[in-house]
């Protein structure tokens, strides 16, 4: 296949979000076909619960890839975790010619971004959710449910607030997320993955404090002067001005079925930005909520474990199916102006090896 096709279709996939930035996917063009590898060692995080971040962006990418690939007369067949689980190749996309389709989405591969900033009040009308439904493959593996309320998004703010202390107040989620966390222009270009401290849309003061709690120990400290409830308290007041919430779900624990939400995931939020709505996610609660359902809560303390377990009973009165079924990720809709800042990508070149022989 022509090489030029190969990276535009790597860079298409690359475009699709991964949890804080941390593209852990590499690529290897093999005869008309395109092999996806996974480095666990970019993606080792314990908000990645049983990989399930990792597996939904693998979906993303995924559904980016088939965008890309259909508005240039391409398709694949794929076959999912092909290998065996240590030779970390994770997908193989077999590539054949299609009729041309450019979907309307293929602008927004691009354009598609989260975006934290603050919110205007408006409430998601019933048109909107109909059309995101729609954008979701009605199958009864993945499930979409929406809540748009005023009642039910400031109560939902409440309630996913909570984890938000966690950041601080948690070692091995404070490590999982500082890791990612670039302060300035130079360590972006350099680095081109992880979040620009501005992503997150915190006034001068807050970056200041979070820079400070960049080192665990102060972190603690910090904590003493209530700190971290003032990181929640800040989300909350952000979160309530939100237009709608939503969260998928699927119906088993497998990593196909996360890919399989993730490809529904990245149709959602092209589909989203596309109508103007800008897409925050909110998955620490989710992915502490299936650590204390499947694993009994392992690297929790009591307290934590029983704050999961409060914030999941909770939840459940407005969304059943973050108990009924398998969250699997969380997301808010709002009305903003544009994001602060955007995240880098690593250069195609550095993700793609050409197999030649
Ligand atoms: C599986 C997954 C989980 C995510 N979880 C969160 C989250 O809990 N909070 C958040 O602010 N962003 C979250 N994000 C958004 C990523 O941080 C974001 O996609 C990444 O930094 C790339 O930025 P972009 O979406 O603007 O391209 C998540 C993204 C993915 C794919």
């Amino acid at each position: 296949m022509d090489k030029k096709i190969i990276e535009k279709l790597v860079w298409a996939g690359m475009l699709a979000p991964t949890a804080d930035n941390c593209q852990p996917f590499r690529f290897e063009s093999g005869e008309n076909a395109l092999l996806v590898h996974f480095s666990y060692e970019r993606a080792r995080a314990f908000l990645d619960y049983n990989n399930l971040m990792s597996w939904l962006a693998l979906g993303c990418l995924l559904t980016n890839i088939r965008i890309m690939a259909r508005s240039l007369g391409y398709d694949f067949d794929e076959d999912l975790f092909p290998g065996t689980y240590s030779d970390n190749l994770v997908a193989i996309l077999r590539i054949k010619k299609a009729p041309v389709y450019k979907s309307p989405l293929l602008p927004y591969l691009e354009k598609r971004c989260s975006n934290r900033s603050k919110a205007r009040k408006f409430v998601m009308p019933e048109k909107d959710e109909r059309a995101l439904f729609e954008s979701i493959a009605q199958n009864e593996h993945v499930q979409m449910d929406v809540l748009r309320q005023k009642k039910e998004v400031r109560f939902l703010a409440k309630q996913t607030s909570r984890f938000y202390p966690l950041l601080l107040e948690h070692q091995d989620v404070h490590e999982g997320i500082y890791r990612w966390v670039r302060w300035n222009q130079k360590e972006v270009e350099t680095t081109r993955d992880g979040f620009y401290i501005h992503v997150l849309e915190f006034t001068r003061i807050v970056q200041i404090l979070l820079r400070l709690s960049q080192a665990w120990r102060f972190s603690r400290f910090l904590t003493v002067f209530k700190l971290s409830k003032m990181v929640g308290y800040l989300i909350k007041r952000r979160y309530k001005r939100s237009s709608a919430f939503a969260l998928l779900s699927i119906s088993e624990d497998k990593p196909e079925a996360y890919v399989k939400a993730g490809r529904e995931l990245e149709h959602i939020w092209l589909e989203a930005n596309r109508r103007g709505y800008s897409i925050h996610p909110s998955v620490g609660v989710v992915s502490l909520a299936l650590r204390v359902r499947l694993e009994n809560g392992t690297g929790l303390t009591p307290s934590q474990i029983k704050l999961t377990k409060s914030m999941e009973s909770k939840i459940s009165n407005v969304f059943p199916a973050f108990s009924g079924r398998l969250p699997v990720f969380l997301l808010r809709f709002s009305k903003t102006g544009p994001p602060s800042a955007r995240t880098p990508r690593l250069p195609v070149s550095q993700v793609l090896t050409f197999n030649e022989g």
